[in-house]
């Protein structure tokens, strides 16, 4: 798990980080500081989690214990969708929430805008029940004013999360500092190859959320992963994981368990048939497990969301 990454911007990024996303409040502290003491130096935010106060004091106990310093540290966070037309104050938010002066990692959670007046400051949604969507809005209008957010200091990178190829395709026709990470759903139910090769092409980071395929897995009963877990001698979740590894893929597996974060934590080097069995597991067909519903077409190819939308 000393894997390390580097982004576009030079920056060294480790290749496994702590997911937080449905970590409730009230375990999520215990579960970041007890990640630090494990080894982990890398932990994934978001503002729209409703827990970035919780990671802060976590991170806080974590340095604490370790002796570590915040820059031993690697943090990301991202900009919601109420907060497109307003992008530094969503960031001055999770700052002030995490109790850090920078994140090392800034991300557009999601390529659309949400009415930030809406009924609903997460989730708005319209009286026929539709998301409140700003498409007016582009995707390319907000990543521009992150972009401005480089020469402040509060972060020390920009990218995107949920970009399919054709919206990074747009969006990189039209601006000027190339997004240092694409976070996607990304497993091996869904293993997005297309997007994972024009990423590596354009030395855009790709990071896998839900890893192991989200809370209830079927892969963690996978024949083919159980398999490479006995034969390498870890969990089939250290499995999954070391399989993203393998393929220049940074996982951010979520758990709250003492147990599994350390399991996880324990990425093992896997053989070339290991990584092709683990490959294999989608032909019989692939697995979307975190639906964008948002009504719109973010253009993945696998299944058409609704009314054609653009990054640009
Ligand atoms: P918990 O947080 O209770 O430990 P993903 O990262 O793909 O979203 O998966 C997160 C889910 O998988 C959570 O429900 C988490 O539970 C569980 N989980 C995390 N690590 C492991 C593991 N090594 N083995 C089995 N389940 C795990």
């Amino acid at each position: 798990a000393d894997t390390v990454f580097t982004l576009n911007t030079g920056a060294k990024i480790p290749a496994l980080g702590l997911g937080t996303w449905q970590s409730a409040p009230g375990e999520v502290s215990a579960a970041v500081a007890h990640a630090i003491k494990t080894g982990y130096r890398h932990i994934d935010c978001a503002w729209c989690y409703g827990n970035e106060d919780e990671v802060g004091q976590g991170i806080k106990e974590g340095l604490e214990a370790t002796g570590l310093k915040r820059s031993d540290l690697f943090i990301t966070t991202k900009l919601w969708c109420t907060y497109h037309t307003r992008v530094e104050e969503n960031l001055d938010l999770s700052l002030k929430s995490l109790g850090l002066e920078y994140v090392d990692l800034y991300l557009m959670h999601w390529p659309v805008a949400m009415n930030p007046n809406g009924n609903d400051p997460k989730f708005p949604k319209k009286p026929d029940g539709s998301r409140d969507l700003d498409l007016e809005r582009k995707p390319a209008a907000t990543y521009k004013e992150m972009e401005k957010l480089l020469q402040t200091g509060k972060v020390k990178a920009i990218g995107v999360s949920n970009f399919s190829k054709k919206f990074l395709e747009q969006l990189l026709s039209v601006v000027d500092v190339v997004p240092a990470a694409n976070q996607i759903e990304n497993h091996p139910l869904l293993p997005q190859q297309e997007i994972v090769d024009f990423c590596t092409e354009k030395g855009i980071i790709v990071e896998a959320y839900s890893p192991l395929g989200s809370t209830g897995s079927p892969l963690l009963k996978n024949e083919s992963v159980t398999k490479v877990a006995e034969e390498t001698g870890v969990s089939p979740g250290t499995a999954l994981l070391s399989y993203h590894v393998a393929r220049g893929v940074l996982a951010l597996p979520k758990s709250v368990t003492p147990a599994r974060i350390e399991q996880n934590f324990n990425v093992v080097k896997l053989t070339s048939e290991q990584l092709s069995a683990l490959e294999s597991v989608s032909k019989a067909g692939t697995q979307r497990i975190v639906y964008p519903q948002f009504g719109i077409n973010f253009g993945f190819p696998d299944k058409d969301y609704g009314a054609p939308h653009s990054a640009a």
